[in-house]
């Protein structure tokens, strides 16, 4: 029985992504509906970004804005904010989709995972739609002007305003887009809501709503079936039931148990599939899939978060949606990159700072197992920025979080909804109003999830009682006031929403190395000794030492995991700074020493890690601090053999209880050495760097050796430059030339370096303390990837990858 039906079922509802289309863009003073005739149209792909592979000009949304977050007594002259790319401006998307005979008589629906910004979608030439926030998903239905008999013209306007954004929005339909062809009697768009109201080794009790819709003018009697499958294919349970659908919808609940289920976890991140199949009389006319999973979550004012009621801290990061060089445009092997690292890293959170993710970013996050904060808005009806989302507020906010929710309610590694960041409504006094009709949008939308905020004005949200309105009580960048607001507060359930914004330059080390708040170099970087942070933030152990000795705080979220563009504080005004110094990885995808403090925090994998680099030649016989990062006790410190000296952690103060520090080593020559002790006082890991000689060759090291022929996997290439004897020259700024042949093409490159005004589309670049990465792009075709790389006097490097069907 059920064969037959799955036979019937492969007809039942068609799912056509649109990625060709066509683009124009009609520049930052377009104001006319319609392009201009006269314009040049060029095929592109989507998710495509209109602005990630043109030039930087450091004039592009330059703002005059006081940033209160920031501290700003009067407006200042912003530049890089928002990446220093052409992303303002109107864009235009067209297509054509020639009918079917096969859908005749079927509803047809365009489904948008986002698109950036102010969409407005023709069909035919007439307007089907509007949505305006660029980050939450929307659809139309197309079915009235629809041509059944020939083609059908799609066109999208889009308008992103300079000054609507603080960081950079990304430009165009750069995520994806589908069209569906389904039977008039159907599961609604987002119309499958799957709850675990019991949740056990031994059962699992599903309650199902499916919400049907009904454009067939007719009443209809429907069979529903539906069917739960393990990660393995394996049903494990199927129930179904008839029903008269009289209007134009109905709601079905249907309760469901799956016997010993395998629980979702971060460790055992164990998913499960619901499909939904839709008969009139013997004929399967519609199915929908939704993946879940059975985990419980609670949140304890005093002991935290817990997990499958064990208790799990957590080790957080934010992160924006741009993927460095890629733009903002959606990519699944670069988002799975990302989160490999941060996995790596003993990363268990993420918080989709300040908007709702792609829906690629939130499955990858149920599969590989991080918990998810999901955000709504950055501004409420106050705005940061002239054309912000506060222009929107009133109109669109109750949607777009209903966008949120009914999108992403099934996915079990979302924890908890965030309705805001730094809302400037919080010294406000209708603050806690809307605060409150927020939050009770999120509880009707989705009543098994708390609901959050971040507060950096905590001391007036909780006296306006806008804290008291959320669940989750979020605090950016306060861990010195975390006791005694738990004290003044014993109610609140608190955590670090955002924390550090510690700023690094990959490879880069100052002098004299010491804690410094608000510094500047004439270089435009900042360094990596870690011990560097704008006025409101803090270094990574004095928020460590606050987790650790606050357990009724559930975690933090590190602003931010990776580099992103935009906001390149400290040098956000007048610079050639485009991209943020804030991450723990650079915006090439690169670790920084950061990466390992955290992972020597967070991860249980021993960890020994040596900084700075050891090529100090102007600094012959001076002073050059040496740092391990290590979650072993202690370890000792070897200069050219010489011991510099045992360094255990200790309670002493926050650095010494999270890092070990030799201060007082005189740069010679050679080579640093650190021998690791472990618990039995017994050497246990031994990590060296040597003094590199002259620039010679080129290394390429691949993360992935084989790439799929679809047309749109990725391999990261990384270039670094090599002495004689096979050590990184950590200095080396060397010009590096690309040519790619064969099964694929250059998608990108990236150096990491802030100040860096290479475009990312471009055949050459310079490293950035002797490091860069290629990004290539596999092709329809399987065969084989070349990339060569030369440079000058180096010895070139040639890296194959194949591309297979
Ligand atoms: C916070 C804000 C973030 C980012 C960060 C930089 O105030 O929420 O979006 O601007 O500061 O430290």
């Amino acid at each position: 029985m059920l064969i037959s039906m799955l036979a019937f079922y492969a007809n039942a509802r068609e799912i056509h992504p649109l990625e060709r289309w066509e683009f124009l863009f009609a520049g930052p003073h377009h104001t006319a509906i319609t392009p201009p005739a006269d314009g040049k149209w060029e095929a592109v792909r989507v998710p495509h970004d209109w602005a990630i592979d043109k030039p930087f000009d450091m004039r592009i949304d330059m703002q005059s804005v006081r940033v209160i977050e920031d501290g700003d007594e009067v407006p200042q002259m912003r530049t890089g904010r928002t990446g220093a790319l052409p992303a303002y401006g109107v864009g235009y998307y067209r297509t054509e989709i020639e009918s079917t005979p096969a859908m005749k008589g079927q509803r047809i629906r365009i489904e948008f995972d986002g698109a950036m910004s102010l969409a407005q979608v023709y069909l035919n030439d007439k307007l089907v739609g509007k949505w305006a926030y660029g980050y939450t998903s929307f659809a139309f239905d197309l079915t009235e002007n629809w041509n059944y008999n020939g083609k059908n013209k799609l066109m999208v306007r889009l308008n992103n305003k300079e000054e609507s954004s603080r960081w950079y929005p990304g430009a165009g339909l750069y995520r994806n887009v589908r069209l569906i062809v389904s039977n008039p009697v159907h599961v609604a768009y987002q119309g499958t809501n799957i709850k675990t109201p019991q949740v056990s080794n031994q059962r699992g009790k599903m309650q199902v709503e499916t919400l049907i819709h009904n454009f067939s003018d007719a009443v209809q009697k429907i069979r529903v079936v539906y069917e739960v499958k393990d990660a393995e294919g394996t049903i494990v349970a199927h129930s179904q039931r008839s029903c008269t659908v009289k209007g134009k919808e109905q709601l079905l609940n249907q309760t469901l148990t799956v016997k010993r289920p395998q629980l979702w976890s971060i460790d055992s991140p164990r998913l499960y599939t619901l499909t939904t199949r839709l008969f009139l009389g013997e004929k399967a006319v519609d199915s929908s899939e939704e993946q879940f999973g059975f985990r419980t979550i609670r949140f304890d004012k005093d002991k935290g978060f817990f997990l499958n009621e064990q208790p799990v801290k957590m080790q957080g990061v934010c992160l924006h949606h741009d993927l460095g060089p890629l733009g903002a445009a959606v990519s699944i092997p670069a988002l799975k990159r990302q989160l490999d690292m941060m996995k790596e890293m003993g990363c268990n959170a993420i918080r989709t700072s300040h908007n709702p993710a792609s829906p690629e970013l939130i499955q990858l996050c149920d599969q590989l197992g991080f918990v998810v904060i999901e955000e709504a808005f950055d501004e409420w009806r106050i705005g940061k920025n002239a054309n912000g989302y506060h222009v929107y507020f009133d109109e669109w906010s109750e949607r777009d979080i209903q966008a949120m929710i009914r999108r992403d309610r099934n996915h079990p590694c979302i924890v908890a909804w965030s309705i805001g960041n730094e809302i400037r409504e919080q010294g406000k006094k209708e603050g806690a109003a809307v605060a409150r009709r927020l939050t009770d949008i999120c509880h009707r939308e989705d009543p098994t999830r708390p609901v959050t905020a971040g507060f950096n004005n905590h001391k007036n949200a909780i006296k306006n009682g806008l804290a008291t309105n959320v669940d989750l009580v979020g605090f950016n960048y306060k861990p010195y006031d975390y006791k005694a607001k738990h004290l003044e507060n014993p109610d609140f359930i608190l955590y670090g929403s955002e924390t550090a914004s510690t700023v690094s330059s990959r490879g880069e080390y100052k002098f004299p190395v010491k804690e410094y708040r608000s510094v500047y170099y004439e270089d435009y970087q900042v360094s990596s000794y870690d011990l560097e942070y704008p006025a409101w933030a803090s270094t990574p152990d004095t928020e460590f030492e606050q987790q650790d000795d606050c357990p009724f705080i559930f975690g933090e979220f590190v602003w931010t995991g990776f580099d992103y563009l935009g906001e390149p504080t400290p040098y956000n005004s007048g610079t050639p700074a485009k991209s943020s110094y804030f991450g723990i990885v650079d915006l090439a995808g690169l670790k920084k020493d950061r990466f390992y403090l955290y992972q020597s925090k967070w991860s249980d994998k021993k960890v020994v890690h040596l900084l700075p680099h050891w090529n100090w030649e102007e600094r012959l016989g001076q002073n050059v601090p040496v740092f391990c990062y290590t979650n072993y006790p202690k370890a000792e410190l070897f200069v050219n053999g010489k011991s510099m000296g045992i360094r255990t952690k200790s309670q002493a103060n926050k650095y010494e209880r999270y890092r070990l520090m030799w201060k007082d080593v005189t740069y010679q020559p050679g080579e640093i050495k650190v021998v690791a002790y472990n618990e039995q006082n017994l050497p246990a890991d031994t990590v060296s760097i040597k003094t590199a000689g002259s620039t010679y060759r080129i290394r390429l090291t691949t993360d992935r050796q084989t790439l799929k022929a679809d047309g749109k996997d990725l391999a990261f290439v990384t270039v670094e430059v090599l002495d004689k004897d096979g050590n990184l020259c950590p200095k080396a700024d060397n010009l590096i030339f690309f040519d790619v042949e064969g099964a694929g093409r250059l998608k990108a490159v990236c150096n990491g370096n802030p100040i860096d005004q290479t475009p990312f589309s471009s055949t050459y670049m310079r490293t950035f303390n002797g490091k860069l990465v290629v990004i290539l792009e596999s092709g329809t075709q399987s065969g084989d990837l070349i990339l060569k790389t030369y440079g000058g006097h180096l010895l070139p490097g040639t890296m194959h990858i194949q591309v297979k069907d």
